[in-house]
C-alpha cells in the first residue's frame, strides 16, 4: 500500500490556521493512500526548549488533540511520541559519527534558527546536531516521502548524506534516500501582516481558539492603512483579510467579487472581516466540537497503540543496522 510517509511537528504550543492549510489537510489526505507515521517530536522541541520540559509535555497532548480534531485517523495514522522510540537515540548516536563539525554549521536552516534564537557563541550541541536527529526519525522509519516546506529541505539532503555514507561504510543497503514532498501551499502570514503567521510571534489563529478569540483576531487583522473610509478604493495586495479568504473561502468567485469590489471602493473592512469570520467559524466550529469531544483516555490509547506501532518498525530497522556494523552480540556468534 502507497509510500512509507513520515511527517512530524515540534510540540511547543497548539497548531493554527498555518498548520491546518499547510501540512494537516494534506495528511488527512495522504493517510488513504500511504503508510503513514506523524511523529510528535518531543525530543526535538527539547534542543530548544530543555529548560521548559512542562511545556513541551502538555504541548504534546495538544498536539495529539489537534491532530484527530482535524480527521487524521489513528486507524490509519501512526501517530507517536518520539521519546518513547529510544532505537531513534539508538541510530542518532551512530550517525553522529558519520557528519562532522563544518557540515553541521553549514545547514542554512539551522543557521537561521541559531540567529533568530540569539544563541549567541553559546550554541547547545544538541541543538546543533538536531538534524542528525532528524536524519535518524526518517531512517529509522525508513521513510521514502517527507512531507514538508521548503525550509526542511536541507534536513532531508543531510538525511539522504547520512544514509549514503552509512551504506557505504558498512557496506550494506539498509537504509533507504528520502524524497521531500513539498508542500503546494504558500506560508500563512500572521495576522498582523508579518511574514509568517507562529505561536511565538503570538499572530496566529489556534484551531483550538474559543469563536470569540477568533473574531477578535480576525477584526483585528491588518488590512490596507490607507483604506479609511468604506468608500475608499482599497488594497486587496498585502491585506490580511483577503489572504485568508483566499486561503479559507470555499468559494472563490465569491473572492472575486468582493477583490473587485474593494479596489473600487465601497466595500469596508467591517463588512469583509464579518465574511472571513463567517468563513472561519464554520471551519473551525466541527473541528472544535471534534476536539472537544475527545475523551483524554482515547488519547492515551491512540498515542500507546502508535508507539507500539512505531516501536515494531524501529525494532526491524535496528536489528539491520546493528547487524551491519557488527553490534549484535548474541551467544549465537
Ligand atoms: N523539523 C521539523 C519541523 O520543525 C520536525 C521534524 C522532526 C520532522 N523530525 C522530522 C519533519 C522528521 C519530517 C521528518 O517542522
Amino acid at each position: 500500500m502507497g509510500k512509507i510517509i513520515l511527517t512530524a511537528d515540534r510540540p511547543s504550543g497548539r497548531l493554527h490556521l498555518g498548520h491546518y492549510i499547510g501540512s494537516l489537510l494534506n495528511r488527512v489526505d495522504l493517510q488513504n493512500q500511504h503508510k503513514q507515521y506523524v511523529m510528535i517530536a518531543d525530543v526535538q522541541a527539547l534542543t530548544d526548549n530543555f529548560d521548559t520540559p512542562d511545556k513541551i509535555r502538555s504541548s504534546v497532548y495538544e498536539l495529539a488533540y489537534d491532530y484527530l480534531a482535524v480527521g487524521i485517523d489513528p486507524k490509519k495514522t501512526t501517530i507517536f511520541i518520539q521519546s518513547q522510540i529510544p532505537e531513534i537515540a539508538e541510530l542518532t548516536i551512530y550517525f553522529l559519527n558519520l557528519v562532522n563539525l563544518g557540515r553541521l554549521e553549514r545547514n542554512p536552516t539551522v543557521k537561521a534558527e541559531i540567529r533568530q534564537k540569539n544563541f549567541g557563541d553559546v550554541i547547545p550541541v544538541g541543538f546543533l546536531c538536531y538534524p542528525i536527529s532528524q536524519s535518524a526519525d526518517i531512517a529509522t522509519f525508513q521513510a521514502e516521502l517527507i512531507p514538508v516546506g521548503e525550509d526542511q529541505i536541507p534536513m532531508i539532503e543531510q538525511a539522504n548524506e547520512i544514509v549514503r555514507r552509512f551504506n557505504g561504510i558498512y557496506n550494506t543497503d539498509c537504509l533507504k534516500e528520502s524524497k521531500p514532498l513539498l508542500s503546494k501551499t504558500p506560508r500563512l502570514v500572521g495576522i498582523d501582516g508579518q511574514a509568517k503567521a507562529s505561536k511565538s510571534l503570538g499572530n496566529a489563529i489556534f484551531l483550538s481558539d474559543e469563536p470569540n478569540v477568533i473574531k477578535e483576531k480576525v477584526f483585528s487583522m491588518f488590512t490596507d492603512p490607507d483604506h479609511i473610509r468604506a468608500s475608499d478604493p482599497g488594497k486587496v495586495e498585502g491585506n490580511v483579510v483577503f489572504t485568508y479568504l483566499d486561503a479559507f473561502h470555499p468559494d472563490k468567485g465569491e473572492v472575486e467579487d468582493l477583490k473587485a469590489k474593494y479596489r473600487r471602493g465601497g466595500l469596508g473592512d467591517t463588512v469583509v472581516k464579518g465574511i472571513l469570520n463567517d468563513v472561519l467559524q464554520n471551519l473551525l466550529t466541527p473541528i472544535h466540537e471534534k476536539r472537544f469531544s475527545l475523551k483524554r483516555d482515547h488519547i492515551f490509547d491512540v498515542l500507546r497503540t502508535g508507539i507500539n506501532e512505531a516501536k515494531l518498525a524501529a525494532a526491524r530497522t535496528m536489528v539491520q543496522v546493528r547487524t551491519a556494523m557488527g553490534v549484535n552480540y548474541s551467544d549465537k556468534e
